[in-house]
C-alpha cells in the first residue's frame, strides 16, 4: 500500500523498497537510456496494481468446472493517456496489465523560457469518458503540463482521472491540487523543490532526454 503525507492531499506515495531501489538507479546520471526505460516501465507496473485498487467492477456469472458462481469484471473500459513524450515510456508497464485498455495521447512540451505548457497534439478514443482514465507522465514539476492534460480530459467529460508520476515537486503538487482538487495523484517520490529553471531537485534531470537519448 502506498503511504500518505498530510502536506499533500490526494497524493499516494509509493515508498516500497523495490520501487525506491529502482528509482535510485534511474536518478544516477550514469544510468543509460536503455536501463532507464526498463526501470521506468517496471516501476509503473508496480505502481499500477494500487492505482487500480478501486476500479469499479460489476458482477459476472461464471461457470467453473465445478459449479456456477458470481465473479467480477471491470465495469468500464479503462483508457491510458501518456503525456508525450516522456509518458510514452510508461506504456509497456501499464499495457502488460491492461492489454485491453484503450489509449489516448496528449502532446505537451514546456516552453524552455517560461516553463508554460504548449499543447501540440490531443487524440482520445471514443467513449473515453465512459470509464476511468490513467494519465501518465514521469515528471510533475510546475504541474502545468498535467493540469492542462486533466483540463482537456475534463472537457471530454472524463470524471474518473488518475495521474501516475514518478517524481513530483511540492510546488507542482500544490498547483495541480489548486487547479484540480478532485484529482488523485500517484507518485514514487516527492522531492525537495524546483530550481530556478523549474527542474526538480534532486530529481533525475530531463526525463524525455534520458528516455530517448536526446540530450
Ligand atoms: C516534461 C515532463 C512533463 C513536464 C513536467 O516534459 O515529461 O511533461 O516536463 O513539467 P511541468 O510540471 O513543469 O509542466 P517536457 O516539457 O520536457 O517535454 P518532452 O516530454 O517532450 O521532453
Ligand atoms: N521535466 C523533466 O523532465 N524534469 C524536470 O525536472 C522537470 C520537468
Amino acid at each position: 500500500m502506498p503511504s500518505t503525507d498530510p502536506r499533500f492531499p490526494n497524493v499516494s506515495i509509493y515508498d516500497h523498497p523495490l520501487i525506491q531501489h529502482k528509482l535510485s538507479i534511474m536518478r544516477d546520471r550514469r544510468t543509460e537510456h536503455e536501463q532507464f526505460r526498463q526501470l521506468l516501465n517496471q516501476i509503473t507496473g508496480l505502481m499500477a496494481y494500487d492505482v487500480c485498487r478501486n476500479l469499479p467492477v460489476r458482477a459476472l456469472e461464471v461457470e467453473t468446472p465445478i459449479t456456477r458462481m458470481t465473479g467480477a469484471q471491470l465495469a468500464a473500459p479503462t483508457t491510458i493517456v501518456p503525456i508525450l513524450r516522456a509518458g510514452l515510456a510508461m506504456m509497456d508497464g501499464l499495457l502488460a496489465l491492461f492489454p485491453e485498455a484503450h489509449v489516448g495521447h496528449v502532446g505537451i512540451y514546456r516552453d524552455e523560457a517560461t516553463a508554460q505548457p504548449v499543447t501540440y497534439y490531443a487524440k482520445f478514443p471514443p467513449g473515453v469518458a465512459d470509464g476511468p482514465v490513467i494519465l501518465v507522465d514521469p515528471m510533475l514539476a510546475t504541474g502545468g503540463s498535467a493540469a492542462h492534460a486533466v483540463s482537456l480530459l475534463k472537457e471530454k467529460g472524463c470524471r474518473d482521472i488518475r495521474l501516475v508520476c514518478l517524481v513530483a515537486a511540492p510546488e507542482g503538487i500544490a498547483a495541480l491540487h489548486a487547479a484540480h482538487p478532485d484529482l488523485p495523484i500517484h507518485v514514487a517520490a516527492v522531492d525537495e523543490r524546483l530550481n530556478e529553471r523549474f527542474y526538480i531537485v534532486p530529481g533525475l534531470g530531463d526525463a524525455g532526454d534520458r528516455i530517448f537519448g536526446t540530450q
